[in-house]
């Protein structure tokens, strides 16, 4: 399927598919039309039984600077509300593959979050981080306010917030916020290493860890606790964990089959 402002390879390495957001004149700038995009694209991606994890990127200039202002300017309530101008955002949330975001140049507003709903960031030396929606009258609404909390604590969230402050990526890493930081010319290198190390393991049990760590924050510890204690049983259900034990006591690399 071919879009307007995205790109998709779902077969960009072995296992590995590339979305790329493609509006460079405009900053990546998340427009509804390219939301929706990303989410049919990661719902297939999600379906194809041939890929293993997800890489978000966009170009060196910009991941992406925020939810299309000009867009919204007009907007009323009852617009966004009728739009659902933020449902978007749940698919990626509940896409079951992994996503990596490799990020360069700008990652503010919208495009922070979108950053912050992939499982794990890998940054370019120039990436720039921030919540800038308070200098326009707004605040963040894809997620900004919590996510971020939860990443780099409140005392820098709530400087984010309040006064639309960007941050590096090296105080990113420093904060807890991404994965690594790397020169600008290998990010998507590196974001496809981290890619390639993913896809060696099993993908059930991928996609079981994965719900599971997100779980630590949409529920307190009990709850989350004994959501993972039946997501590592379940894995016993799987080829694939007869498959791992079998090669650990055998020596051997396991071939895991998603199954
Ligand atoms: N929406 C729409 N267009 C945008 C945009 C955005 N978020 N960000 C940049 N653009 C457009 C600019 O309007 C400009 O277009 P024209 O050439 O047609 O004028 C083009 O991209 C290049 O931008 P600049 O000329 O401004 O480039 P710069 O290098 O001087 O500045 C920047 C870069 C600091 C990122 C600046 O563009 C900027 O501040 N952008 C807005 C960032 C922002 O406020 N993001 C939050 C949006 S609200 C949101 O995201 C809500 C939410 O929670 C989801």
């Amino acid at each position: 399927m071919s879009y307007e402002y995205i790109l998709v390879d779902p077969q960009f390495k072995t296992h590995i598919a590339l979305v790329r957001l493609n509006r460079p004149k405009e900053l990546n700038a998340l427009n509804l039309q390219l939301m929706l995009e990303m989410k049919q694209a990661l719902h297939d991606l999600d379906e194809d039984e041939n890929v293993r994890c997800i890489i978000i990127t966009g170009n060196e200039q910009a991941f992406a600077a925020g939810a299309d202002i000009k867009q919204m300017e007009s907007r009323t309530p009852i617009d966004l509300l009728k739009i659902d101008q933020f449902e978007t955002w749940d698919q990626i949330r509940k896409t079951k593959k992994p996503i990596i975001a490799a990020v360069s140049g700008f990652a503010l507003g919208g495009g922070c979050e979108l950053a912050m709903t992939c499982d794990m960031i890998v940054a370019s030396e120039t990436a720039k981080f921030g919540q800038p929606e308070i200098k326009i009258g707004i605040m963040p609404g894809a997620g900004g306010t919590q996510r971020l909390t939860r990443a780099v604590g409140k005392a820098l969230a709530m400087e984010m917030v309040l006064t639309g402050k960007f941050i590096s990526a090296e105080e990113a890493l420093r904060s807890g916020l991404i994965n690594k930081v790397v020169p600008e010319e290998v990010y998507l290198d590196e974001a496809v290493k981290l890619a390639k190390e993913v896809c060696q393991m099993s993908p059930v049990a991928t996609r079981l860890a994965k719900e599971s760590v997100n779980k630590a924050f949409e529920s307190g510890l009990q709850e989350g606790l004994f959501f993972e204690r039946k997501n590592f049983y379940m894995c016993f259900s799987s080829n694939d964990q007869k498959e791992g034990m079998k090669a650990f006591v055998e020596k051997r690399i396991p071939d895991f089959k998603g199954n």
